[in-house]
């Protein structure tokens, strides 16, 4: 018996992973997958199920697919746990990414005033579901790609009762794919080793087959053309004199922090043009979902490529099978920094290495941070422990705190009006406040 439990079953993400788990199926051989949901998500989590079973079935694995709203009795005996939630569903990310930019605030469902927004909402409810987990499947690893990913995993290893928690974005996983197509080589060749936080990440070192293929990568990154960008980032792609003086690869949402007028300026056009990515994301869902019931359908259609996540479930199942297997392979994960950087405290969650092994991750030493971007992680770091204390204590000072200091927002004045609206317009989901 080898049992994953999905909590948010009925997302339109949830085919990759049923994709993932059936093509591994030789190594990691799960009997079933439990789907869980909420009330109000129980006509998605539906169609997901029987878009599962039905590929499944094609598959010919021997797999049982479960869907239901009791997320306490779904967990008993699960030996992994994924958690893929949005609280408040996507009209709540609409508010994140509308009331910022109406204030001309840049940032998006992860980062600035609305990435602080989604953890403040996220962070109590995966508390409990973590409660849940040390009761009833106290051996289950939790694999966490619920946004923002590091600030919920922090959570949850500083706060929670259940410390198996590793957590997971497709930002590195991709960022190796893209290195490979430069380069025409295999993602298995290729490995970067990353430092920094989960949407924060950079590129240090390229290695192909252990030979240092760094400048080469840098070089052939300032064709734009070449730059890595997930559906849902507006891209303005990097200059040559940046990638030379950094001598990293940046990751998407540096763009943000590192290109702000352009990005501003983007976004609002884009806005204008289509609404905000929640109401780009809403459309792409209704149709997905047209499709997942179409009883013919027997796969994952490639239109899921349209979301920013897409390929996600490769990095989640990837760790699932190494712990399974004790591969002992080298991940990109989010756990805690424990030493790993020096410059960083030791309970903070970083987006780095690891060697994943039967006993969970083993993250590798990186040492001091570059110069570089020593502040700026610290910065953010920083950043997120204030929203992380805000998030598990209600407390006000600390929310305002980390809306001055963050990047994408930086004015006390503007803090404090962010501040006010968005709890209102988030009220019934931040009951904490
Ligand atoms: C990325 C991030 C994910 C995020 C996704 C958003 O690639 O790594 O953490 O969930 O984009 O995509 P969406 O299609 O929802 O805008
Ligand atoms: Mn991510």
């Amino acid at each position: 018996m080898l049992k994953l439990v999905i909590i948010g079953g009925g997302s339109s993400y949830t085919p990759e992973i049923i994709e993932g788990m059936i093509d591994r199926h030789d190594q990691f051989p799960v009997t079933e997958i439990a789907l869980v949901d909420i009330e109000k998500g129980k006509q998605k989590l539906d169609v997901i199920s029987r878009l599962a079973k039905r590929m499944v079935k094609k598959s010919g694995k021997d797999i049982t697919i479960t869907a239901s709203l009791d997320r306490r009795n779904a967990l008993k005996n699960a030996d992994f746990v994924t958690s893929q939630i949005r609280v408040g569903g996507l009209k709540a990310r609409e508010k994140d990414e509308r009331i910022p930019l109406s204030y001309g605030a840049l940032g998006q469902e992860t980062n600035g005033a609305g990435g602080i927004f989604k953890a403040l909402r996220t962070i109590p409810v995966l508390l409990e579901v973590s409660k849940d987990m040390a009761e009833l499947c106290p051996n289950a690893w939790l694999i966490n790609f619920t946004n923002p990913a590091g600030m919920v995993t922090e959570a949850l290893l500083k706060y929670g009762s259940h410390k198996r928690v590793i957590g997971v974005c497709n930002i590195p996983f991709n960022m190796r794919t893209g290195v490979a197509e430069i380069l025409g080589c295999q993602t298995e060749d290729v490995e970067i080793e990353f430092i920094g936080l989960n949407h924060f990440v950079f590129g240090r070192r390229v290695l192909v087959k252990g030979v240092d293929y760094t400048s080469i990568v840098i070089e052939r990154l300032k064709d734009p053309s070449n730059q890595y960008s997930p559906a849902n980032i507006v891209s303005e792609g990097w200059s040559s004199t940046f990638l030379s003086s950094f001598m990293m690869l940046p990751n998407p949402y540096h763009s943000y922090y590192f290109k702000g007028a352009e990005m501003l300026e983007k976004s609002l056009k884009e806005y204008w043009e289509n609404g905000t990515r929640a109401e780009v994301v809403q459309q792409v869902e209704e149709e997905l979902f047209k499709k997942y019931d179409d009883k013919e359908l027997t796969e994952k259609p490639t239109e899921l490529e349209k979301r920013g996540g897409a390929f996600y479930s490769d990095a989640a199942c990837n760790v699932m099978t190494s712990i399974y297997t004790n591969k002992g392979d080298i991940q990109t994960v989010n756990v805690q920094n424990n030493g790993t950087i020096s410059d960083l405290p030791n309970d903070a969650v970083i987006e780095t290495n690891a060697v994943m092994g039967g006993e969970g991750p083993r993250p590798i030493s990186i040492g001091t941070l570059p110069l570089s971007i020593r502040g700026i992680i610290q910065l953010m770091k920083n950043m997120e422990e204030l929203v992380i204390e805000a998030a598990v204590k209600g407390d006000r000072e600390r929310l305002y705190q980390a809306l001055v200091i963050n990047p994408l927002v930086r004015e006390e004045t503007l803090a404090k009006d962010l501040m006010e609206e968005l709890l209102d317009a988030h009220k019934e989901d931040l009951p904490q406040f």
